[in-house]
């Protein structure tokens, strides 16, 4: 069964903006899906639909295959879990750890999984020297990480991060890319996010929906959509570096495997190396 699923999905916000244009959109169990497009094109406008923030004009949106209803929203919201993407607008708790626990405590949670979870949340992003800081005092970074782990602490099957990287600095980006990447694996979940930073889509996402203007314009692996320069600059993105430099050395007749990740494309230059040698 489909974990998420929008079908035919239009949003017009008040002003006639049309934001969202029969969008649709999968999402498989422990998948790691990436959402690109330029400014404007509709990401955090999808993310609010997928649990219930935003109400379709017109389309539906599913989870576990059954469309959200003001019924079922406060499962809806249990299952899957949207940090987004300022995180202003999410964190307002006195201290850390209540903002963490602002969560947990909301779905009834009794106060020692409460305070397990916090803690789980805190080491998994790395923040427990934060626990008893003013939110409204970090940094940007900062924020985002405690963001996150008030999300994460709710323990959603469907992880949605809108623009997660963006304010990090390199080890935080490195971090959160390790991060999220445990989990499909490590606790079964199933992560969506938006991003900027074309060159970290091969390193978190197997699966790629390209938006412009409100629409899926493409989508497919990372292999399919990265092979497709055409799409990317015609919506504005690019070709990442990686492959970029790969498919440049092809086209001039150098005999190397394509690959999208960091170790993949070492993987791929020390063969060329050394059938050269
Ligand atoms: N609350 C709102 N009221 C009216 N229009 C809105 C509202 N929120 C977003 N929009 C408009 O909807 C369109 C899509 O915005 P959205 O925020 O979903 O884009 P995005 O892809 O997330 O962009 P970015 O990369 O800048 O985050 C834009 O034209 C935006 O101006
Ligand atoms: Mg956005």
């Amino acid at each position: 069964m489909l974990l998420l699923e929008a079908r035919d999905l239009t949003h017009i916000y008040r002003g006639d903006v049309h934001a969202l244009e029969s969008v649709s959109f999968v999402a498989e169990r422990k998948s790691r899906i990436a959402v690109i497009g330029p400014n404007g094109a509709g990401k955090s406008t999808l993310f609010k639909h997928f649990n219930g923030i935003l109400k379709p004009t017109s389309g539906e949106v599913l989870v576990r295959g059954e469309p959200i209803t003001k019924e079922n929203v406060r499962e809806v919201r249990k299952f899957v879990g949207i940090v987004f993407q300022n995180p202003d607008d999410q964190i307002f708790s006195p201290t850390v750890e209540q903002d963490i626990a602002f969560g947990p405590i909301n779905l009834g949670l009794d106060e020692t999984t409460v305070a397990h979870r916090v803690e789980e949340a805190l080491r998994l992003l790395g923040i427990e020297d934060l626990r008893e800081r003013v939110p409204h005092h970090l940094s940007g970074g900062e924020k985002k990480r405690v963001a996150i782990a008030g999300i994460l602490a709710m323990e959603p099957q469907v992880l949605v991060l809108d623009e997660p990287t963006a304010g990090l600095d390199p080890r935080g980006v490195a971090d959160l890319v390790a991060f999220v990447n445990r989990l499909p694996e490590e606790y079964g979940m199933t992560v969506v996010f938006s991003t900027h930073h074309l060159d970290l889509v091969a390193e978190m996402a197997d699966y790629i929906y390209v938006m412009d203007q409100g629409r899926v314009v493409g989508s497919g692996t990372v292999g399919e959509v990265f092979a497709r320069p055409e799409l990317l600059i015609r919506t504005g993105l690019d070709v990442p570096p990686i492959p970029k430099l790969i498919r440049s050395l092809r086209e001039n007749g150098v005999a190397i495997e394509m690959a999208y990740t960091y170790e993949d494309a070492k993987r791929s230059f020390l063969e060329a190396y050394a059938r050269r040698r």
